[in-house]
């Protein structure tokens, strides 16, 4: 018998099941990735024991369980249908270089049907159908068979299915195997199951087997030590165990759903009201988000905390809320989530103050930006015929008083006008680039673009850093870093003006090496083994961190975020500008490749 429980209820007994099973229980990490900058926020339950899963040690051993929050913005349009949620809980066990598939699919087994009651024939899983980067997975198959999954019941499917990760663009991935249960309603047909699409089964864990590193240039680097990674959405779960359609039919929402009926005094503010679960889902994700440090902003994960609070603010004006209420929701959200994370009453004071701040601040906006769109209403001419708001003028709006088109475009209608919806689109679409420019910009370490021009420089800068230090006899110091398309510029460490023979040498040494074609490989591995390696350019890192280690042959190994060309053949004809002082004890060189 499937077994009715509540998310609180669902927490414990799969930490207690997995601790039973010798895992060490931890915290959840934040939501704010510590050592991965191309990530805004951990996005599962793996994501903060990357360094762990590539090798690093963890120092609560190799078996763990915890509850991880996550926050996925991919589908942020989508939230108000029953299903998707930004900010959700991830329930996930690990093995780091312990088990492997046998313990790891027997033990999900018992879990499903020892303490959430499945019968081994309401249970139908998935496994990978193999490619050219890893084999067809029949060992899980046969394993899950010997348990008592009848062999009808395993599906195999490919890697859009069947395969997890890396969480970023590079780090540990592998095949997975997922686990399905049905609905209460027929089949679709003879051939209803976990791909047919119709809904039936729902996916609720997945046992990812991370045997692969994927490193930048797309390879697949089996690990020394395979892993286990595993994940379960506590939404998706309890509202199956429950027997209702969403997480928002369940007690996760019911306290948040009274309080908006409350403020709003509108009986439809429940949980079918698209509306009502924009502001309950966005204000569950800002109240965590800003437990864990964020503040509104208009940048990286700031500026994500403000859609989601200013998205809440517009959506409960729909449901005829007009004073400020966020801190009053967000209250609600730390009374009944402060038992299993004390950092909410821990923060209690500064997530209302924030949430206090950018109420307030958007309903200046609001006002303002309604006075801006009145006067641009009334420079149209009264008689005119095509009532169009232009795409730009939009825009405008949005980005100064934060006003999202749907507004304008309501506001709009209410006047008989209309929005050049394309022409906004375009606006939006070529500031999105500007700003993705920028992001990227921020991680590249004194790069300005990543044109294959600058990629050649860059790692002319590598061959010229080891170069110098082979003709000094001294481990020059890296103290700056400046490329563009056209040059690099190199400070570093050294006393003395250099003679025009190191100068020379130096040059010699490097066009050896772009002549010698050497390949440019980049790994990812934890900052201690890359100090172990000997490589150079180490930065202030915490330990356990994984950095990227580019390679170019025998010749030079350097701790570097990239991007690099994929071979010193590549490079062309390198040569020094200039050599001068730029601060005392540092040197400048300016160089190009020609
Ligand atoms: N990391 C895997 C997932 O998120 C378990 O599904």
């Amino acid at each position: 018998m499937i077994k009715k429980m509540t998310a609180a209820e669902l927490r414990r007994k799969f930490l207690d099941f997995f601790k039973a099973h010798g895992h060490a229980e931890i915290k959840s990490a934040s939501l704010i990735p510590e050592n991965d900058p191309t990530c805004l926020f951990t996005t599962a339950g793996m994501h903060p024991l990357v360094p762990y899963l590539l090798g690093e040690k963890h120092p609560a051993g190799k078996r763990l369980t915890d509850v991880q929050k996550c926050l996925r913005t991919g589908d942020i349009d989508e939230v108000g249908d029953p299903f998707h949620l930004t900010f959700f809980e991830m329930l996930g066990n690990w093995s780091l270089g312990d088990y492997f598939k046998k313990e790891a699919i027997s033990m999900s087994f018992e879990f499903l049907t020892t303490q959430l009651g499945f019968a081994p024939d309401q249970i139908k899983v998935t496994c990978f159908a193999g490619d050219e980067n890893a084999p067809r997975d029949t060992e899980a198959a046969s394993i899950w068979m010997s348990l008592g999954i009848p062999e009808k019941n395993i599906y195999y499917l490919g890697k859009e299915d069947n395969w997890w990760g890396p969480a970023g663009q590079t780090g540990p991935c592998g095949p997975d195997t997922e686990m399905f249960v049905p609905l209460d309603r027929p089949d679709c047909g003879p051939n209803c199951g976990p791909a047919c699409g119709c809904g039936k089964w729902v996916e609720i864990w997945n046992d990812v087997f991370m045997q692969y590193n994927k490193t930048a240039d797309g390879k697949y680097v089996p690990l020394e030590h395979p892993n286990v990674d595993t994940g379960m959405g506590v939404e998706r779960v309890t509202a199956f165990m429950q027997g209702v359609r969403s997480a928002y039919d369940t007690e996760l929402f019911a306290g948040i759903f009274k309080c908006i009926q409350e403020i709003s005094g509108n009986p439809e503010a429940n949980s079918d009201n698209r509306s009502a679960r924009i502001v309950a889902e966005h204000m569950r994700a800002s109240t965590f988000l800003i437990s864990d440090g964020v503040k509104p902003s208009n940048v990286d994960q700031g500026y994500i905390l403000r859609r989601l609070i200013r998205r809440a603010i517009r959506e409960a004006r729909k449901l005829g809320i007009t004073e400020p209420f966020t801190t009053k929701v967000a209250d609600v959200i730390i009374a009944e989530y402060s038992e299993f994370y004390p950092e909410l009453s821990e923060k209690a004071d500064f997530i209302r103050s924030e949430l206090h701040l950018e109420e307030e601040q958007f309903q200046k906006a609001l006002e303002n930006g309604t006075r801006e769109f009145n006067k641009l209403i009334e420079k149209f001419p009264p008689n005119i015929e095509h009532k169009v708001i232009s795409g730009r003028k939009a825009f405008n709006l949005y980005e100064t008083y934060g006003f999202p088109l749907e507004l304008t475009q309501e506001m709009a209608a209410e006047k008989g006008f209309t929005v050049d919806e394309k022409g906004f689109q375009e606006a939006y679409e070529k500031h999105q680039e500007q700003s993705r420019a920028g992001a990227e910009q921020k991680f590249k370490g004194g790069l300005a673009d990543h044109s294959e021009a600058t990629a050649a420089l860059h790692s002319a800068t590598h061959l010229l850093h080891k170069a110098l230090r082979i003709v000094l006899k001294q481990e020059v110091a890296q103290a700056g870093s400046n490329i563009t398309a056209e040059r690099l510029r190199f400070d570093f460490t050294y006393g003395e003006k250099m003679t025009p023979e190191q100068l020379k040498a130096v040059e010699d040494l490097v066009n050896e090496q772009i002549k010698r074609d050497l390949p440019i490989v980049c790994e990812e591995v934890p900052l201690e083994e890359a100090k172990r390696r000997g490589a150079i350019g180490l930065f202030e890192s915490k330990y356990g961190d994984v950095v990227k280690l580019y390679t170019m042959g025998d010749f030079s190994m350097e701790i570097c975020g990239g991007p690099h060309a994929t071979h010193t053949g590549a490079l062309g004809h390198f040569r020094i500008l200039k050599e001068e002082s730029s601060s005392r004890g540092v040197r400048r060189i300016k160089a190009v490749l020609e």
